[in-house]
């Protein structure tokens, strides 16, 4: 696809357990054809303060009458999550994307997906497309507490509606099981349950993937978010230490790499 630079409006803003939050946002019409893992940069406040844009996910997209909208999960860290979570709908945005690598669609299932945290921002759309795809797919969903677990209702009737299931985590037992989510997982994949593998969340947790599923031989990816200036290739702000010795561009190679791509 190729990217462009627009002028996104403000739909909505919903607020879920704080600090996290939904913009759906309306689109130019290219983005219907948006993948799991494709990713925006977009402009949090409107102004020049915060001046650089904010690396988002494509949370999910939907076509109508209206046109196309996309939306964006989002967790307030620091001053453009926070002026993004504060926009009122009919206000406009600059948006450039699609933008990166996606998932690769996994050829065939049962796929594990594994999100930490906010991490679940790309790996809704892709559980929407297996689900729609009949891929059977498990969701593996850990946080902190239950708060850090926002939209779970419908990643489980994705995953569900596909014949599998979500196995919550919480490192503090408010929601699902208590302790990591690498725990329910490791089992699982020890067993061979799993042809493919898909994760987004913090490094440790990739990092973690990255050696149970080489040691249980799947074939895996991670969507990377690591911090950006620019998102397509000009600040050099985003490099990946490569396998090959190189490193690599999250927003241009990526953010989407296989386990086996990344040196960890
Ligand atoms: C490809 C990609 C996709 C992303 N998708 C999402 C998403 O869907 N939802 C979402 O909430 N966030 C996402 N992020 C992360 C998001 O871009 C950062 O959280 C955001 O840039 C922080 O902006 P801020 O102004 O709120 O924080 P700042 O004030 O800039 O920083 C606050 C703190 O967050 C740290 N930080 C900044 N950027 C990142 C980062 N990328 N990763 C980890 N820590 C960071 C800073 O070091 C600092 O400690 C994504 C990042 C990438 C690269
Ligand atoms: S974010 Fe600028 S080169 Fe990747």
């Amino acid at each position: 696809m190729v990217p462009r630079d627009s002028a996104a409006r403000v739909l909505a803003v919903v607020q879920h357990p704080l600090p996290y939050f939904t913009v759906a946002l309306e689109v130019p019409a290219a983005y219907a054809e948006a993948e799991p893992g494709h990713f925006v940069m977009i402009e949090t406040r409107g102004g020049l303060e915060p001046y650089l844009r904010r690396a988002f996910s494509i949370h999910d997209v939907s076509s109508g009458p209206d046109g196309v909208r996309i939306e964006l999960l989002g967790k307030v860290v620091g001053r453009g999550t926070a002026a993004l979570a504060a926009a009122r709908p009919g206000e406009l945005r600059a948006l450039l994307g699609p933008l990166g690598r996606p998932f690769a669609a996994p050829a065939a299932g049962p796929v594990a997906l594994v999100a930490g945290g906010v991490g679940s921002a790309p790996l809704f759309l892709l559980a929407r497309r297996l689900a729609e795809r009949g891929t059977r797919f498990d969701i593996f969903y850990g946080g902190r507490s239950a708060a850090d677990l926002p939209r779970r209702e419908e990643l489980a009737a994705f995953a569900e509606r596909a014949g599998g299931e979500l196995v919550a985590t919480t490192e503090d037992g408010s929601f699902g099981r208590r302790g990591l989510v690498t725990a329910p997982l490791e089992q699982r994949l020890r067993e061979g349950r799993y042809a493919a593998l898909a994760a987004c969340g913090p490094m440790p947790l990739l990092a973690r993937l990255a050696e149970l599923t080489a040691a249980a031989g799947v074939a895996g990816e991670a969507a990377l978010e690591t911090e950006m200036g620019c998102g397509f290739g000009a600040c050099l702000g985003c490099a990946v230490p490569h396998v090959d010795g190189r490193y690599a561009l999250c927003c241009k190679d990526g953010p989407v790499f296989r386990f086996d791509e990344v040196r960890w």
